[in-house]
């Protein structure tokens, strides 16, 4: 409520937001979280709260009258279609040169991922964190993260026989077949719920195809991690549908936290103004880099170093399908959530996810997410002309991500005498090289904080979030922002408070 001061207000209820309400309620100390996005606890018309993905409505997307599908194209025709304007699941955010998508509402990214929960190789930890110490996070954080999360790997032997990872076993083969290592990758879904749906005992999540929509039965999502542990505790409050729009420093000390509420067509009907003596961003590395650099800017946290908005990257992804012979069909119903990858970073630069296309039908298509080592970083900016911030990066700086991963899938199209698919993306397009699922960086660590992500220049600001990892993490990024975020917390609370 307006007028209301709180020891502890945190911006997102992603990865970072719920490690640093959690552990400073379990010290005792009262949080408020604030998210933009909706709870997502209420079932919609057809009894469930998550949208498909075939068929997606006005939940699938924040705040847009037409869908904008991260494959925009099948067999070369464009398939977005309109929608009602809604605080939906899935942000498609544009700048010039990216589209980054993320996630919105309580668990920010975790309603919309994959799942696929990955700890770095140790041997690539000194280029993702450069200032941490790789002992503590291998010793400690990593195995923390890994167990809140609840990460688990596919059985071997069910993978082996069941018909929804068909796809997945063309993509080993092919990758053995072209001397590449494939492994499996651990993920957050309840394999033994996913066992039960491929045999049709329960209702169905990822072999249904939820994926992008948020899923509705077997992703441990935070929702089912964090969320209950933070609620548990008793002394954390969290207001969704609110939007932080300043954080400045207050007369009396802490800081004064401007918030609007919004309604579901995504318009403030209430500004509210709380009073905070510490306040953690984790608005992930868009939403935190973006308040930053405008506070900035604007003269509200003038001192704010100036690394605030550098050091941002994609994670390299980028995304390509190719077409199989008809002996390689890759099945008509695909499980959403990917296990296997083909690893070459180490000679090549790039690992790729052996992707789902869920779409119900046999295409004898085979989809990729690579990450890849993309050296380019991209700045913030304040645009005083737009009242918005801008995002330095360009289509054109992808091509090191196309060349690496084409390092892996030129040779497997050799091996197989098979071609690129050019129909998903546009048409004659085959490289899906416009967008982001891994925004990463903004507000480095080390950089535009010290060593555990304390702002500098101003006491009681933190990032606590995806902002803070300089641009690329060699793997998917959300165990390590988990990690991360364990780590500096402990040491926060511990010093601190
Ligand atoms: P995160 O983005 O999770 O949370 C930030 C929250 O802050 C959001 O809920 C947002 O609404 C809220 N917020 C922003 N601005 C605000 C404001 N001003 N006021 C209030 N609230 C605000 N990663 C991975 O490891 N494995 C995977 O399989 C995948 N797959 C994948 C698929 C897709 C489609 C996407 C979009 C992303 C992934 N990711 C992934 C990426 C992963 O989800 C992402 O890296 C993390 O969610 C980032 O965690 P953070 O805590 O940084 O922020």
């Amino acid at each position: 409520q307006t007028g209301a001061h709180v020891p502890v207000l945190v911006i997102g209820t992603g990865y970072g937001g719920c490690v640093a309400a959690l552990r400073m309620a379990q010290h005792g100390v009262d949080v408020q979280m604030i998210e933009m996005g909706m709870a997502w606890d209420t079932p919609g018309a057809d009894g469930k709260i998550f949208a498909n993905t075939t068929t997606p409505d006005q939940r699938s997307y924040w705040l847009r009258t037409r869908t904008k599908q991260p494959l925009s194209n099948f067999l070369g025709f464009p398939i977005d279609k309109d929608i009602p304007r809604y605080t939906g699941i899935l942000d498609a955010e544009e700048f010039a040169g990216i589209i980054v998508y993320q996630g919105r509402g309580l668990g920010g990214g975790s309603l919309v991922n994959g799942g696929m929960a990955v700890t770095p190789k140790r041997e690539n930890f000194g280029a993702i964190l450069p200032t941490v110490n790789p002992d503590e996070m291998y010793n400690t954080y990593y195995p923390r993260a890994n167990s809140e999360l609840g990460v688990g790997l596919v059985d071997p032997a069910w993978f082996d026989t069941v018909d929804c990872y068909q796809f997945a076993r063309v993509g080993r083969k092919q990758a053995g077949r072209s001397g590449f290592p494939f492994v499996f990758v651990p993920d957050v879904y309840d394999w033994d719920y996913m066992k039960q749906e491929a045999a049709g005992t329960v209702p169905k999540s990822a072999v249904a195809g939820e994926i992008l929509y948020g899923n509705n039965y077997g992703k441990k999502s935070l929702q089912k991690t964090y969320v209950p542990r933070i609620m548990a505790t008793g002394r954390v409050n969290i207001s969704t549908l609110h939007k932080v729009t300043s954080v400045s420093p207050a007369s009396g000390g802490g800081y004064t936290v401007l918030i609007d509420q919004l309604n579901t067509n995504g318009d403030a009907v209430t500004t509210k103004s709380v009073t905070a003596d510490r306040v953690f961003f984790a608005a992930g590395s868009v939403g935190t880099s973006k308040l930053l650099t405008m506070l900035k800017a604007t003269g509200k946290l003038p001192n704010l170093s100036s690394e605030i908005g550098k050091g941002w990257g994609d994670n390299g992804n980028v995304m390509v399908g190719r077409a199989n012979w008809w002996w390689d069909a890759t099945g008509a119903v695909q499980a959403s959530i990917p296990c296997g990858g083909i690893d070459n970073w180490a000679a090549g630069g790039a690992f790729a996810e052996v992707a789902p296309l869920p779409t119900g039908i046999e295409t004898y298509a085979s989809f990729y997410l690579s990450i890849t080592k993309n050296p380019n970083r991209a700045e913030f900016s304040w645009n005083a002309a737009t009242n918005k911030v801008d995002l330095s990066w360009q289509t054109a700086w992808k091509q090191p991500s196309i060349d690496m991963a084409k390092t892996i899938f030129d040779k497997i199209n050799a091996t197989e005498a098979t071609i690129y698919r050019s129909d998903l993306f546009g048409v004659n397009k085959i490289w899906g090289d416009h967008l982001t699922y891994h925004p990463l960086g903004g507000a480095v660590l080390g950089k535009a904080t010290d060593n555990y992500g304390r702002l500098n220049g101003y006491p009681g600001l933190y990032a606590i979030d995806g902002s803070l990892i300089p641009g690329n993490t060699s793997v998917n990024p959300f165990v390590t922002i988990t990690a991360l975020a364990e780590r500096n917390i402990e040491k926060i609370i511990a010093t601190d408070l």
